[in-house]
Formats: C-alpha cells, structure tokens, sequence
C-alpha cells in the first residue's frame, strides 16, 4: 500500500506502536512532555546531524524539535524504524538519550528520534505524513 491510515487515540501518553508502511516498521510514539522538554533544550549545532529528516519539509530543514515532530500535535513523533547505520531496527525506550538504541553497533537516538551517539551518520527518517482527523495519522 502506498499509504496507510493509523488510528491512534488507544496510545496513550509515554506509549509507542509500530505498524508496517511499505513494509518497513514505524514507530508511533505519544511522548511524554518530559521527552518533549529534553529534545526541545538541546542546541541544533550539538546535533552530530543537524538536519531534520522530515520528508514534509524542506531538505534543509534543521533538526530542531519541531521540525521532527508534527506540527500542531508536538507529542506525536512518527519516524521509520530503520536505523541509519546499516538497517537495524532500534529499540525503543532505551538508550543514553532515553528514546531509541540500536543493539546492532551501538547508536543512540533521542526523544526526537535524532542520533545523538554512535554509528549511525542521520537521525531517524520522517515519512509523508499528517493527522487526518484528531486522532488518524495518514502516513505516505
Ligand atoms: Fe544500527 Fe549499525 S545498524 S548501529
């Protein structure tokens, strides 16, 4: 399916699902406004990619919170699920970053989905996306 319709109002605050677009996994997550906070107060020039990643913006686009996550609904982080090293899925929940770590060579990413740590060269990849009613996500 080129794209595909998530309804999301059973995710509750600090929980994640992952569905399969395209047959990659992404991740959904309801963050807690903890993890908003702590991706919003880093600095883009602290960020090893400074770039946003999000396929609904420009390519240039920095890395900063709101650009990772979507606009209007900052709780809401949807990323593909594919880690940018060589293709691992990350875990989510862990990490030194307390957002996602992947097991494969050891990369870190944060609360925005961005690597903060390790191997991998660009933070986790936002797909076409945007909520089609409060709580469907149409992704693709
Ligand atoms: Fe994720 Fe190498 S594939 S760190």
């Amino acid at each position: 399916l080129a794209s595909i319709e998530v309804d999301v109002s059973a995710v509750e605050e600090g929980q994640s699902i992952t569905v399969k677009w395209r047959g990659k996994p992404v991740f959904i997550r309801n963050r807690t406004e903890t993890e908003v906070e702590e991706a919003k107060s880093v600095p883009v020039s602290q960020l090893p990619d400074p770039l946003a990643r999000n396929a609904n913006l420009p390519p240039d686009a920095e890395a900063d919170d709101v650009n990772r996550g979507v606009e209007g609904k900052e709780n809401w982080l949807v990323q593909v699920g594919i880690c940018t090293h060589l293709g691992c899925v990350p875990l989510g929940d862990a990490g030194d970053f307390g957002g996602w770590f992947c097991p494969c060579h050891g990369s870190h990413y944060d609360t925005a989905g961005r690597i903060r740590k390790g191997p991998a060269p660009e933070n986790l990849l936002i797909p076409p996306l945007e909520f089609v009613s409060d709580s469907t996500i149409k992704i693709g």
